[in-house]
């Protein structure tokens, strides 16, 4: 269906001169970017050019999270604005895809409520964009194509990513935990993991087509169906200068295996990201998270024996339904236990359809907000002394693009900042670290 588009637009451009042009917005976390980078490859397969804002398009796809009240609230704030934009431009097509678009109750509400709407697809069927555009173009039909089960994703679908420096790779979609608060299992239901050659080939083209920071994704990278430490060995094998790096683990299946293995290997990144969203035990039950603090103290210990330079993140979740202040304060013990060098920190999103969104307890805005503001402070004092403790060392950066001064990310993924050239865009350089804030490095070419 993609040339048959093509076709349309090809005739178009060459009687107009103007060729329609398509944008894309991304809510949500790297899962929703690799899929967009999928959507991005089928649009220009189907002969559209890339716009760079919203007045320039004739297409406007965005791609939606569920995962927080905030993230839909935002949606649905640009998607109402965009109605003036049609009224003006009736060619216009909008597409809404993604997280949201799982759940009955959104895709009820966009349908009806959002007329300008043309396009709706899930997160397991985004890739009919090309029939779906196809039937908007010609019949100024609407389509609403939603799978709640957990098909295969094909494998042959384009790809257009935005950047030539860095790539997000599927490792395997969906998950099966069932956290008591997350939506992500019923968004984009069970677990499929793809074979490892198919991963191994995808990676193998972006290193040679230059890249030099890739990311495997799964929401639970250690239920890999063919087993993690194993993918990753195979992928270190492939030749060339670059960084593997992953996300998710979760504490309950991260095994000292996976530390080894990272240990092993010349091209995984020494960085991991191992969510632990709460330092109480009952919460930690509640949440089903399936392990305790101890196991996962036990386990920070473990990666940092074995990968002595390891940067080691996590996300935690304030404010859970039944959350006491002695919970919340065992959380504060943990993270100054652990000393993260930095966190991504939430305040507890009820979500429909979840167990906890029916628990009893549920904590008042304030309190969440004010936990959540003590939990900032506290790790902000410990991202900073974990970044001085850099002062003087030389990191291996790579050089993402420039905002004002060459700016790229250390092994560790932190941000780092330094006077060069452009040149250097896209490479690893070594960078002697002068300056060492919270959230960011500045330091020195070496
Ligand atoms: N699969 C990953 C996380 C995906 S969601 C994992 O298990 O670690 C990313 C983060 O969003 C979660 O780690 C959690 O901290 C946060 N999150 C998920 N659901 C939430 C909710 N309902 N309210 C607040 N934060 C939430
Ligand atoms: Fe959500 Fe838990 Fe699955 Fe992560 S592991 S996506 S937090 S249900
Ligand atoms: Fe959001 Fe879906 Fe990712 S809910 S965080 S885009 S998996």
């Amino acid at each position: 269906m993609e040339h048959e588009v093509r076709r349309l637009l090809d005739a178009e451009a060459a009687a107009t001169g103007r060729r329609r042009k398509a944008l894309i917005e991304t809510y949500g976390c790297q899962q929703n970017g690799a899929d967009s980078d999928r959507m991005r490859g089928q649009l220009v397969a189907m002969g559209f050019d890339l716009a760079g804002a919203r007045e320039d398009a004739d297409l406007i796809l965005f791609n939606t999270c569920a995962v927080r009240e905030h993230a839909e609230q935002k949606l649905l704030g640009n998607l109402g604005a965009l109605r003036h934009l049609k009224a003006r431009r009736p060619g216009l097509v909008i597409a809404v895809t993604g997280c949201m678009m799982q759940q009955p109750h959104r895709v009820e509400e966009i349908t009806k409520k959002y007329r300008h709407v043309d396009i709706v697809l899930g997160t397991n069927t985004f890739f009919k964009l090309p029939e779906a555009v196809h039937r908007a173009m010609t019949e100024g039909g609407r389509t609403a194509e939603i799978d709640g089960g957990s098909p295969d994703i094909p494998e042959d679908i384009p790809v257009a990513r935005e950047s030539g420096i860095r790539a997000w790779v599927t490792a395997m979609y969906g998950c099966n935990n069932f956290c008591s608060y997350c939506v992500v299992p019923y968004t984009r239901g069970r677990e499929r993991s793809r074979p490892p050659e198919y991963i191994e080939e995808e990676v193998r083209g972006l290193v040679k087509a230059g890249y030099k920071d890739i990311t495997l994704l799964g929401q639970n990278v250690n239920s890999y169906g063919w087993g993690f430490p194993k993918l990753l060995a195979l992928l270190d094998a492939i030749e060339g200068d670059y960084l593997i790096r992953f996300m998710t683990s979760h504490p309950k299946d991260a095994t000292p295996g996976l530390f080894e293995a990272m240990a092993a290997s010349k091209h995984v990144a020494r960085q991991l990201h191992l969510p632990v969203q709460s330092g109480s035990d009952a919460v930690l039950a509640a949440m089903n998270r399936r392990y305790t603090a101890e196991h996962y103290l036990g386990l920070a210990q473990k990666a940092r024996e074995l990968i002595p330079d390891l940067t080691l993140t996590s996300d935690i979740i304030v404010g859970f339904p039944g959350e006491s202040e002695a919970d919340f304060e065992a959380t504060l013990d943990l993270i100054r236990t652990v000393r993260f060098d930095s966190l991504f920190t939430f305040a507890y999103s009820a979500r429909r359809g979840t167990r906890a969104a029916d628990m009893e307890g549920q904590i008042p805005a304030e309190v969440k907000k004010s936990r959540l503001i003590a939990l900032m402070k506290t790790q902000q004092v410990i991202s900073a002394e974990k970044n001085a403790a850099l002062l003087g060392c030389v990191q291996r950066v790579l050089v993402m693009g420039r905002k004002g001064f060459l700016e790229g990310r250390t092994e560790g993924g932190k941000p780092c900042y330094f006077e060069g050239d452009d040149a250097l865009i896209g490479s690893f350089v070594p960078v002697k670290i002068t300056i060492a804030k919270s959230f960011v490095l500045y330091g020195e070419l070496q």
